[in-house]
């Protein structure tokens, strides 16, 4: 064994230590009244950083939260891989469907609890530790390295696109390697080569202007909660199929090889229902569970309210109803023209009994990475050596919108290579990471920067 991978042995629980002091601040970014704590977690990875002797380690103050910056660029003859994280995360709540408090990492069955511990800190922590492991043991880092760890990603990361069009050139690099996603399955190592992207929208329907008593109107006036309900029931149709106009134009339609990759990919279906309690998968027709969770686009209500909701029956027909609807993208789907179109339909089914207001939230657009990159190859023979198995590529159907624009703006493709697992519960109660992961994780990015040399000549 080398050196390198040694250390992170012996450091297994100074690692988890300092990972758990992270996972104890409550960097929420959604929250503003969390900005203290923001800082806290930037300076905290500041602090990581500089104690590694790297050539420049600075934050950079935007006019939301700070973006921690790095970069060691000793060698002239090899690549530069840029590292992006997330040191914000989800609000914590429901609080009280948590077993253990979330900022208050606890360990069971080998597994850390906290919100945080898989997306994004465990996961990001895992590269600082790698590149520690070359610098504590009197070794150079086989590659140039760059860290970008940003603190708005569940935001939408929007002070970091104009940073990156700012500072294209501080940003250079051949490729950007993130630990934000999952692994197909436990002990399964995977690499991730198709996100989604997603057009976030929020429609509120207005009728009369008072909550009014549903005996004495009801029949007479519009309710907007069942217009609400009648126009998100004509989005789909029964086989599951969009009827935004335009929506499906720019889909790159799968083909016969990415089909049969899917097909390959060892998915138990009867284990995936049962694990989410649920007699039956559901989505559009003619396509595999895979395919539809990744790979296809999806509008679904994300919330929706309005009326009478406390104890007992108040008999009330409400003035206003509102929904909060998500779109999920592929290829080549564009976020804005997506928003456009449905605002377009949606006010186009509204009846004139009532006031339709569609408003869009933040998006961002899917990506690929292209299969043939080198990156990939040295990504996926750093897996095997750590996890003694052979790597599996697929696609997810979550968002890192920022990968589009490393791509757009510097040029490069992203190696997406996470150590989660679906199991674990991000964005939920109960959000946790196997200590396992972690530390394979700490290990296989070292080895991916000590394989990546040899692999781009
Ligand atoms: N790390 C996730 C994205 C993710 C999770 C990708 C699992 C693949 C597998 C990221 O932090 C996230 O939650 N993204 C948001 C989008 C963002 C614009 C708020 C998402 O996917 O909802
Ligand atoms: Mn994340
Ligand atoms: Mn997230």
């Amino acid at each position: 064994m080398s050196i390198t991978q040694e250390y992170i042995d012996q450091n297994k629980d100074k690692f988890l230590e300092e990972l758990f002091e992270l996972l104890r601040i409550p960097s929420v970014s959604t929250d503003s009244s969390k900005k203290e704590e923001i800082q806290k977690a930037a300076n905290f990875l500041l602090r990581q950083l500089k104690d590694l002797n790297l050539d420049t380690v600075k934050l950079y103050d935007t006019p939301g939260n700070p973006i921690v910056y790095a970069e060691h660029c000793p060698h002239k003859d090899r690549p530069t891989v840029l590292i992006y994280g997330h040191y914000d995360v989800q609000p914590s709540d429901p609080d009280e469907l948590w077993d253990t408090p979330a900022f208050e990492p606890t360990v069971k069955n080998g597994l850390i609890y906290a919100r945080g511990a898989s997306d994004d800190k465990g996961q990001a922590f895992t590269h600082v530790k790698a590149v520690e492991s070359f610098v504590k043991t009197g070794q150079e880092i086989p590659v140039n390295v760059k860290f970008v760890l940003e603190g708005e990603e569940e935001i939408g990361s929007p002070n970091l696109v104009p940073f990156l069009e700012e500072h294209e050139d501080l940003l250079s690099c051949d490729m950007v390697l993130i630990s934000d996603t999952a692994m197909f399955a436990e002990d399964q190592p995977s690499i991730t080569y198709g996100l989604r992207g997603l057009a976030y929208m929020e429609v509120e329907v207005v009728g009369p202007n008072r909550d009014l008593h549903s005996g004495v109107f009801g029949g007479a006036v519009e309710n907007p909660a069942n217009v609400l309900c009648e126009i998100i029931a004509k989005l789909k149709d029964e086989d599951g199929i969009i009827q935004i106009p335009g929506f499906y134009d720019k889909v790159v339609p799968l083909t016969k090889a990415d089909r049969e990759a899917f097909a390959q990919l060892p998915f138990d279906e009867k284990e995936y229902k049962k694990t989410l309690d649920i007699e039956a998968v559901h989505g559009e027709k003619g396509y595999s569970t895979l395919e539809r969770a990744s790979a296809r686009p999806t509008l679904d209500v994300n919330g929706i309210w309005g009326g009478y909701q406390k104890e007992g029956a108040k008999t009330v027909l409400p003035s206003k109803a509102n929904a909060k609807v998500s779109m999920r993208l592929v290829p080549d789907q564009d976020p804005k023209e997506i928003a456009r179109l449905f605002k377009e339909h949606v006010e186009s089914l509204a009846p004139d009994t009532v006031k339709v207001t569609v408003t869009e939230h933040h998006g961002g657009h899917p990506s690929v990475t292209d299969l043939d990159f080198y990156g990939l190859k040295a990504g996926a023979k750093a897996f095997e050596d750590v996890y003694d198995k052979d790597v599996l590529f697929s696609r997810e159907g979550g968002s890192i919108p920022i990968v589009a624009d490393f791509k757009r703006v510097l040029g490069v493709e992203s190696i997406l290579m996470g150590f989660g697992l679906t199991s674990n519960a991000i964005h939920s109660p109960n959000e946790n990471f196997a200590i396992k992961d972690f530390h394979r994780g700490i290990k296989t990015s070292a080895r991916f920067l000590e394989l990546l040399p040899e692999y781009s000549s």
